[in-house]
């Protein structure tokens, strides 16, 4: 029974990768829209990956979210620590403070027993505020640093969903919402085929960033994330996806 289950997933995992287009596709069991726990799973199949990548002199940036703070949680801490740098991907993306990504960032940085750089920008800037940011020493060091991981590790949402999640303007709404765009992930909202509807200003890693990161790791789950997984593997590359039963079952059938 278990060696059927067993094989079933990784049948499962071989189809998604297929479909997506994606190197290393990691399923776990369940469906996190129907168990919030399957979230803690996914957390832990992504933690387990990340301690067999991990080595010495490594950066590793993470993003925001309620599935990237499980990585940080099931994480568990290493006796010895290890010299690596974990910093957050962009800088505030008008998430509640337990799910930003300067606090996911410490606290994984704290099990791994590595050291965290924080990003200190405020969520939503105008064009000129944004701007002279970019032009403070102090965050140019940051970005710099965040420009340099090897492995980066972010979480997918439905646009919509995090638009309001985000409290954006019914503005910026009805643009998302005329763009047809379904996705988000790092601050992009896309629509189905990939393309940006919207880009958020915060300071942190861009998309054209991700050409020089070596592992790039999108971790979503639950069946309603399904259209938003597919968009997100078309407008960025993924080279590993940790997702659940319930979204790889729905974006095989898509
Ligand atoms: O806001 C950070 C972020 O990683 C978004 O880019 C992504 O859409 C969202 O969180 C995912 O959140 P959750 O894991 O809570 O669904």
């Amino acid at each position: 029974q278990v060696m059927r289950d067993v094989s079933g997933i990784s049948s499962l995992e071989a189809q998604v990768s297929e479909r997506l287009g994606i190197d290393q596709v990691i399923i776990v069991n369940g469906d996190s829209d129907e168990d919030p726990l399957i979230k803690r799973e996914l957390g832990y199949a992504t933690a387990v990956w990340l301690r067999q990548e991990i080595r010495s002199g490594d950066t590793i940036a993470v993003t925001g979210g309620t599935t990237i703070a499980m990585l940080a949680e099931m994480m568990p801490s290493l006796a010895h620590g290890m010299d690596v740098q974990v910093v957050p991907a962009r800088g505030g993306l008008g998430e509640n403070v337990e799910y930003q990504a300067n606090t996911i960032a410490s606290r994984l940085a704290a099990k791994l027993g590595g050291t965290n750089k924080m990003l200190h920008v405020p969520d939503f800037v105008s064009e000129d505020v944004y701007q002279s940011l970019l032009a403070e020493p102090h965050v140019r060091e940051r970005l710099a640093m965040i420009q340099s991981a090897r492995i980066v590790i972010h979480g997918i949402g439905e646009a919509l969903k995090m638009a309001r999640r985000r409290q954006l303007p019914e503005e910026t709404i009805r643009l998302l919402d005329s763009g047809h765009a379904i996705a988000e992930a790092f601050g992009y909202y896309f629509d189905q085929t990939g393309q940006i509807v919207h880009v958020m200003n915060t300071v942190g890693l861009r998309l054209g960033d991700l050409k020089k990161i070596e592992r790039i790791v999108g971790v979503a789950g639950g069946r309603s994330k399904a259209h938003a997984i597919v968009a997100v593997a078309k407008g960025c590359r993924q080279d590993v996806l940790v997702t659940d039963e319930g979204a790889a079952r729905a974006i095989i059938q898509l």
